[in-house]
């Protein structure tokens, strides 16, 4: 069991596969992209299995999703799904994606075992689209979510990060679409996770703003505490349901208390958050020949000093060093 000392398991593992991404989303990173980690620094196939398997048989970890930057770009991804479907217990697997190339994996994908996908989509017209990504790939993100809905990685999910002035006049039009695409849609309060340190809390949309955009066309009622369960968004009922909408609201309403994740970097770290300051070097141990034993013990290390909290809201908060791109969403 992965267990801190404030009592919170972990049986959520986010593994990021890549650093790359095909995209420049202005929340994340800069126009040029970033100094991105040496293939021999990225974890291989085997070694990611390995710390999955280990993460799954000794640990306690029944989610796994995968992550990035973006991991479609990550050439043995249908591979390391199809290994780790045969792992027992089987974890439940999941992806977060940017969808493009989805339109031509989606279906490998859920043969080798994957069960959903969540992807991420800011905005339904393909000029701001194009603003707050810096490419022209909106047709490919609507197609890789169709072919999604096809493929049964269901139930699809959509994240969308609205951003003052390019699209914050869309929470309705994005639901309005998401609900007769049968998608499930959650925003997400844009969190200090950017590369170029730009971020800032105000003007910054938040949960209360998105939620009062979409009463005044939807009718939302909360869903109850125990749905929620650890799960980082916060759902509504729509329209008395069973449709929903979520919102992520890292900042303004943290989950910190309930959280149930641990997070491996694609170089092979263990971090306890999004936020943490610290990584555990588990490539370290990995190639100086580590049995199994010793690596689930620096995993459980690791997890035994996760913080409280995100620390966002300490005068002395300082944004991690690595961006969201480099940590896995
Ligand atoms: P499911 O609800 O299981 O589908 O997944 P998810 O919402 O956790 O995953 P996803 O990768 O889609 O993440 C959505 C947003 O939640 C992203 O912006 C993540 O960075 C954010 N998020 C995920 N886990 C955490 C976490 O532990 N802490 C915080 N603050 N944000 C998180
Ligand atoms: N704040 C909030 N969400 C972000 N994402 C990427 N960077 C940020 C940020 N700074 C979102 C992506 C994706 C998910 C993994 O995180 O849009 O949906
Ligand atoms: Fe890529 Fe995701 Fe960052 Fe956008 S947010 S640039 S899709 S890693």
């Amino acid at each position: 069991m992965l267990i801190d000392t404030y009592g919170r398991v972990a049986n959520d593992l986010r593994v990021s596969l890549t650093d790359r991404c095909n995209l420049r989303c202005t929340y994340c990173m800069p126009e040029e992209g970033l100094q991105w980690l040496a293939k021999p620094d990225l974890l291989s196939d085997d070694e990611i299995v390995r710390l999955i398997r280990i993460a799954v048989t000794e640990l306690g970890i029944t989610e796994v999703r995968f992550t990035g930057g973006e991991p479609l770009l990550r050439p043995g991804l249908v591979g390391i799904v199809e290994r780790c479907a045969e792992l027992d217990p089987r974890p439940r697997m999941s992806l977060t994606t940017n969808g493009i190339g989805l339109e031509r994996t989606a279906r490998a994908l859920r043969d080798a075992g994957l069960d959903r996908v969540n992807v991420s989509l800011d905005t339904l017209r393909p000029e701001v689209f194009q603003a707050i990504t810096r490419r022209k790939r909106h047709g490919d993100v609507l197609r890789g979510l169709d072919a999604a809905h096809t493929a049964g990685l269901t139930p699809v999910k959509v994240n969308a990060v609205l951003m003052p002035g390019l699209n914050d006049d869309e929470a309705p039009e994005l639901l309005a679409w998401a609900l007769e695409k049968e998608y499930e849609l959650r925003f997400i309060e844009q969190m200090p996770l950017d590369a170029q340190h730009g971020w800032k809390r105000d003007g910054m949309i938040t949960a209360g703003d998105i939620l009062a955009s979409l009463r005044t066309r939807f009718t939302l009622t909360p869903e109850g505490e125990e749905e929620r369960g650890s799960a980082p968004a916060e759902r509504w009922l729509v329209d008395g349901g069973p449709a929903r909408v979520g919102v992520i609201a890292s900042v303004t309403r943290p989950f910190c208390r309930t959280c149930d994740r641990t997070r491996l970097t694609a170089d092979g770290q263990v971090r306890t958050c999004l936020f943490a300051r610290e990584e555990s070097d588990l490539r370290g141990a990995l190639r100086s020949g580590a049995p199994d034993e010793e690596i689930a013990r620096l995993w459980r290390l690791a997890m035994w000093g996760k913080k409280a909290g995100s620390g966002l809201d300490d005068p002395s908060f300082l944004q991690p060093d690595r961006p969201m791109s480099a940590i896995g969403g």
